[in-house]
């Protein structure tokens, strides 16, 4: 057969879409299918039942899949989650924060919002008195794994405190799920909303909305504010019927499904360590290039580093070089956008990939 891929391999360094499996890749070429036939049925009872053995085995779950990026389900997740005349709290210490804010505004939902700096963690005491002096704060939203900077919040002590307080929890754990260590039952996450394409190693165009059972109760009494992003109705098709209320993206779930196979072979912890051990050698590395980090390094992730562009470099040349052979990295977003340049090492990428980036930083650095 010929090979219809005329794009240049390049190793993706930025936090989603990764580099996949070709398995992955070829579940695209399964062939066409009616999305009301049993066989997709079958394919989104599978992938969902596969999400769920993935992340809340025990049971206390449930998810719906959503057609659409990640935004697509923190837009669902947030104006299906909170009921009218009560008030969501946000923590907001990135663009992701930033970005669920910007969703309350839009859905007109009343919101609280605690601000921090985009390098700091936010204060535990002060979210609990908010929450203690705010009886109308119903949802608390916090980012799990700010991509802005790389940073890991504290889901397990905020966790603690909204459960405290009757409250519900709702992570975005967007580009946290499958790369991060993350217990939902053990953090009190009630609503965690997730994607495809970053540390699943799937393909962009699905994203899901992870469901404590109770939750599901009390958000069916919440009248829709949306008609396609309403988690409640989402999730009663695919439950009751086996079927997506609107056309799903058929072929990406085939490459979903592929994706989770290939996460549970590898196994969650599997990955994190594998990730683990990628960003630890690229740490490393890049010390080594006296490159500066921008965080501490007891607030990073395993999977995104954010450096500052050395003296006389600017992102574009360094970016530029560095795509000419063969690799893509990622601008710093919003203030830090002529500052620092991110690398993150998500995806079907091999220690030989990134012993090359180092080789290949190293060379453009010195040129
Ligand atoms: C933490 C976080 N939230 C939300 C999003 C938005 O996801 P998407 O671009 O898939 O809509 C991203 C994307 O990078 C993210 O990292």
């Amino acid at each position: 057969m010929k090979n219809l891929n005329k794009t240049k391999k390049m190793i993706l360094l930025n936090p989603g879409p990764v580099c996949t499996s070709e398995k992955v890749r070829n579940s695209l070429l399964k062939g066409d299918m009616c999305h009301r036939e049993s066989e997709f049925s079958t394919l989104l009872t599978n992938t969902r039942k596969k999400i769920l053995q993935a992340f809340t085995p025990d049971g206390s779950y449930t998810t719906a899949i959503i057609t659409g990026s990640g935004t697509a389900s923190l837009e669902a997740g947030i104006c299906s989650s909170v009921s009218q005349g009560k008030k969501i709290l946000i923590i907001n210490n990135g663009v992701y924060g930033e970005r669920m804010s910007r969703i309350a505004s839009v859905y007109k939902i009343d919101k609280v919002e605690l601000k921090y700096d985009w390098s700091e963690l936010p204060d535990i005491n002060q979210i609990e008195e908010t929450i203690s002096q705010d009886t109308e704060i119903e949802v608390v939203a916090m980012v799990h794994h700010e991509t802005t900077t790389g940073l890991i919040n504290p889901i397990n002590e905020a966790g603690a405190v909204i459960k405290k307080h009757g409250r519900t929890f709702f992570l975005d754990s967007i580009s946290g799920l499958g790369g991060e260590e993350i217990d939902l039952v053990n953090d009190n996450v009630d609503i965690c909303i997730c994607t495809a394409n970053k540390c699943i190693q799937g393909l962009p165009g699905l994203s899901f909305v992870l469901l404590k059972n109770n939750e599901v109760k009390r958000m069916r009494n919440i009248p829709p504010r949306s008609l396609y992003f309403n988690v409640i109705s989402q999730l009663d098709e695919q439950e009751e019927k086996g079927e997506c209320p609107f056309t799903p993206s058929v072929h990406t779930f085939y490459a979903f499904e592929e994706a989770l196979d290939e996460l549970l072979k590898e196994g969650v912890q599997g990955r994190i360590d594998r990730y683990k051990k990628a960003s630890s050698y690229l740490r490393q590395e890049f010390k080594r290039l006296n490159l500066k980090l921008l965080l501490q390094e007891k607030l990073l992730s395993n999977t995104i580093t954010a450096l500052y562009l050395p003296e006389n470099m600017t992102y574009t040349r360094l970016h530029d070089n560095l795509k000419e052979r063969g690799f893509i990295i990622y601008a710093g977003q919003g203030e830090l956008n002529k500052t620092i340049f991110r690398i993150a090492n998500m995806g079907e990428l091999t220690m030989e990939d990134l012993e090359s980036l180092i080789k290949n930083l190293q060379e453009v650095l010195v040129e």
